[in-house]
């Protein structure tokens, strides 16, 4: 077996644990502040942080983990086999509404994306794949990507950058099908790949970024950084993710 197919193995092993654990039980048990009062974390995060990287480096000892519960390693490079791990994406969501969060694993090699996989809890579907394997959901092949004009279709930026910025994103959504806002990067990569969304503006931190970045890239998904620098898996940033054509159209716009 070869390693991409092992990684592939593990991490479809542990993101199936994990969805079928929070579908059956979806009690967030204790729940804490971070930065803000809307900033959460819950018990559940913490587990399943603390479950996902002991799973992975019983398997994978040499690998390296970047993860947002502070569970992980602090790395200053990608050198060698690194886990991207966000263990609830939309924590704000699963405390509040029960919907639309998801568990995410990206895997790098020496700084470029191989393999993720988001879990959509609810909808219980996993999305997976990377640039060797191409993308699947539930073991079926994603339908290709269309590249969509930004007029064509439904566009996302995350609800901060829009109450902090709203004149820049105006023409832009004014440009498109309308602007739809949902609270997890994870849920928005998959209306990505499955051609619901044409552009998804947000500032997002590594562990948003992976999964989707390396299922997207299977899919000739595009992503920019917004300051036209290239992404950066080791900082947060502000990116464009989406169509070519979106995509471009909308850097276009910003500039
Ligand atoms: C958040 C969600 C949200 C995005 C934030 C992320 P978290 O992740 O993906 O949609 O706008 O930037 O931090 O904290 O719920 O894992
Ligand atoms: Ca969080
Ligand atoms: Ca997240
Ligand atoms: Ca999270």
């Amino acid at each position: 077996m070869t390693d991409i197919e092992q990684i592939q193995q593990a991490v479809l092993q542990i993101m199936v644990i994990v969805k079928d654990q929070l579908r059956t039980n979806l009690n967030f048990n204790h729940v804490e502040k971070k930065s803000s009062r809307t900033d959460l974390v819950t018990e559940r995060d913490k587990q399943i942080e603390k479950q996902i990287i002991a799973f992975l480096s019983d398997r994978f000892p040499k690998a390296y983990f970047v993860s947002e519960e502070g569970y992980g390693d602090c790395l200053t490079d990608l050198s060698g086999l690194v886990f991207f791990v966000d263990p609830i994406d939309g924590t704000l969501n699963f405390v509040k509404s029960h919907d639309q969060f998801a568990s995410m694993i990206g895997v790098y090699h020496d700084g470029q994306p191989i393999f993720g996989a988001i879990a959509d809890i609810m909808q219980d579907q996993i999305f997976y794949g990377g640039p060797e394997l191409g993308a699947y959901v539930n073991q079926q092949p994603l339908a290709p990507l269309i590249n969509q004009e930004l007029s064509a279709g439904l566009i996302t930026v995350s609800s901060r950058l829009l109450m902090e910025q709203l004149n820049n994103y105006r023409s832009i959504i004014n440009h498109s099908s309308g602007l739809r806002i949902f609270g997890s990067a994870g849920i928005i990569f998959t209306r990505l790949f499955q051609n619901k969304e044409v552009v998804y503006i947000s500032n997002l931190k590594p562990w948003d970024l992976a999964a989707g970045l390396a299922i997207g890239k299977a899919m000739g998904l595009q992503a920019i950084n917004i300051d036209g620098a290239p992404i950066n898996m080791l900082k947060s940033q502000t990116v464009i993710i989406g169509t070519k054509c979106a995509t471009i159209e909308t850097k276009d716009l910003l500039s």
